[in-house]
């Protein structure tokens, strides 16, 4: 079933234009830098649950910072399937997961590399909070994703010049689909609301929070600019790169396992 329409007509919610967006986007790795408030966990909830309900078997794999914020998105989740006319019957469910009766589970993760190592073949992988989720737990999500061809949504609002999610949104070429949704975007934030924080925040938090860019970290010893202008590619390195080895069946470029003696 078409997303809009299940979200439309199954769970009586009316999206926003990049909500339809997001709803219809069929990328298979979306980037979504969005305005706190937005409605960035809202919307990729629901997609949570149209991949788990219209795609029996399916894994989808919720992964935060925290258990805490993994669990508030999964909430939305599951006050998504509370709202289905036909709720589907459950075969698990527990605070932190749930089973559809077509095969589908639906888990949240803590943000932990050690937990999701777990889990095998996810078809959708959703990041909340993505620019404060530990790099050392992206790369651990992403060699399951090349072998089930599974999605992965990374979603957040900016936090400094650093970290997975800000090389994706910079770096990350036509791998990724991006969207972007800065507060004055949002038709439930007013441009009153929006003065009255750049006041109380300052800038440096407001540009992040509001208006999805990235601000160089507070504690950098040197601004993100300068090192990036000083690095060239005509000068050759001093020291050989790490010598790589590869997980089993996968290319070097899409997982290179740095050799711990060098890291
Ligand atoms: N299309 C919509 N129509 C009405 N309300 C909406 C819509 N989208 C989101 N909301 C509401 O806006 C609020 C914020 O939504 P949500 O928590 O999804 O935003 P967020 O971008 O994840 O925020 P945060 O950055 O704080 O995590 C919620 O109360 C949600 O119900
Ligand atoms: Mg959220």
């Amino acid at each position: 079933m078409d997303p809009v329409i299940f979200a439309r007509e199954q769970l009586d919610f009316e999206p926003d234009p990049w909500q339809v967006e997001v709803l219809l986007s069929p990328a298979n790795r979306l980037l979504l830098n969005c305005s706190r408030q937005a409605g960035k966990s809202t919307t990729t909830a629901i997609v949570a649950l149209h991949t788990a309900h219209f795609r029996p078997g399916s894994l989808v794999l919720l992964v935060s910072p925290s258990l805490r914020q993994s669990s508030e998105l999964f909430k939305k989740v599951t006050g998504f399937l509370d709202a289905l006319d036909d709720r589907p019957r459950l075969t698990e469910d527990n605070k932190l997961s749930f089973a559809l009766e077509n095969g589908s589970r639906v888990v949240s993760l803590p943000g932990t590399e050690a937990t999701i190592r777990g889990f095998s073949a996810p078809d959708l992988v959703i990041e909340d909070e993505a620019a404060r989720v530990p790099d050392a737990l992206y790369y651990s999500i992403r060699p399951m994703l090349a072998v089930s061809g599974g999605r992965l949504i990374l979603m957040s609002t900016p936090f400094g010049k650093r970290g997975h999610f800000f090389e994706a949104w910079t770096e990350g070429g036509d791998d990724w689909q991006r969207i972007k949704i800065p507060a004055p975007r949002c038709p439930r934030i007013t441009p009153e609301f929006l003065e009255q924080e750049r006041r109380a925040i300052g800038d440096w938090w407001f540009e992040q929070e509001y208006m999805c860019e990235f601000r160089q970290a507070t504690d950098s010893v040197f601004r993100y600019d300068d090192v990036m202008g000083a690095v060239s590619e005509d000068v050759p390195l001093l020291f050989a790169p790490p010598v790589t080895r590869t997980a089993a069946g996968l290319d070097d470029d899409v997982f290179p396992l740095f050799d711990e003696a060098t890291e």
